[in-house]
């Protein structure tokens, strides 16, 4: 079976690739516990100085696993690797660089805010349906969102839905530059490799100074989830996630 989630560490910068394309790199709950592994042992190793996101061809990630909802609704609550991943991202200890090439839809994009540099091909889209399933924001996006990109801006993306081009992700702060698609990858990686040749103590002191307080962060996103486990079982999500199941069958 292919490895869902590709994990290697060159010149002190730990990739952590979505590998499963066949789906649009759907990421499902043992692919969230393989990241927030990554992320929180290459946290505590000190030949990791930076993790670095990447996905496939076309397909940064298309969100969680729809299937998996189900599961999660069946089981009434998000599953415990979602939220471990969730904390993970918002407590990683070294910088987090995101290169993004097409989709990049739910935790696809709410993850996006939780990177220190970010960087997408011209085709990628960002997208955020959440509403549309019956779901609501995650990932502390309802508190990181307005941050970044302001109120009216953050309720577009998040409430009303709309897909933001690479372009408009640009122009609201979301991601530092857009990048020729045959270009992305050496130019996220030569961002990870930049970081990972500064001084570490210095770095990691900044990067605290700048990201503020983690413990509201995680807060939000705890109080998040207790509003998605309880939308996960609607009859409104139940109905979106059975059109998208059904989708293309007679
Ligand atoms: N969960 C489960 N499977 C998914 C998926 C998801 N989030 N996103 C894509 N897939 C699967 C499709 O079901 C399809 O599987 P199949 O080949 O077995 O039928 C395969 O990935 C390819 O996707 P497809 O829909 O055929 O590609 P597309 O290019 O026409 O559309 C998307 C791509 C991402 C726009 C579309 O698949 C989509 O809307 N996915 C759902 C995204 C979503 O709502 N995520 C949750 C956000 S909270």
């Amino acid at each position: 079976m292919t490895d869902l989630i590709l994990i290697s560490a060159e010149d002190g910068v730990q990739t952590i690739r979505f590998n499963r394309p066949e789906k649009k790199n759907a990421l499902t709950s043992d692919m969230y516990g393989l990241i927030a592994d990554a992320l929180e042992t290459g946290d505590g190793d000190d030949n990791v100085r930076v993790h670095l996101f990447l996905g496939s061809e076309g397909a940064y990630t298309a969100g969680n696993d729809i299937g998996d909802f189900m599961k999660f609704a069946a089981g009434g609550g998000l599953g415990g690797n979602v939220l471990r991943f969730l904390r993970a991202l918002a407590t990683a200890q070294k910088p987090l660089v995101a290169g993004v090439d097409g989709l990049a839809i739910g935790v696809g994009a709410t993850m996006i805010l939780h990177c220190d540099l970010a960087y997408a091909s011209s085709r990628s889209v960002f997208r955020t349906p959440f509403i549309d399933l019956g779901l609501v924001p995650e990932a502390a996006s309802s508190l990181l969102a307005p941050r970044v990109m302001g109120h009216v801006r953050a309720f577009e993306m998040l409430v009303a839905g709309r897909p933001f081009s690479a372009a408009d992700a640009r122009d609201a702060g979301l991601i530092n530059a857009v990048i020729d698609e045959a270009e992305l990858e050496t130019t996220a990686r030569t961002a990870a490799l930049d970081l990972a040749a500064k001084p570490p103590q210095a770095l990691a002191i900044a990067r605290r100074l700048l990201r503020g307080d983690t413990a509201q962060i995680t807060a939000r996103i705890d109080e998040e989830a207790g509003h998605f486990a309880e939308r996960l079982g609607s009859a409104e999500a139940q109905t979106a996630f059975m059109a998208f199941m059904n989708k293309g069958k007679k």
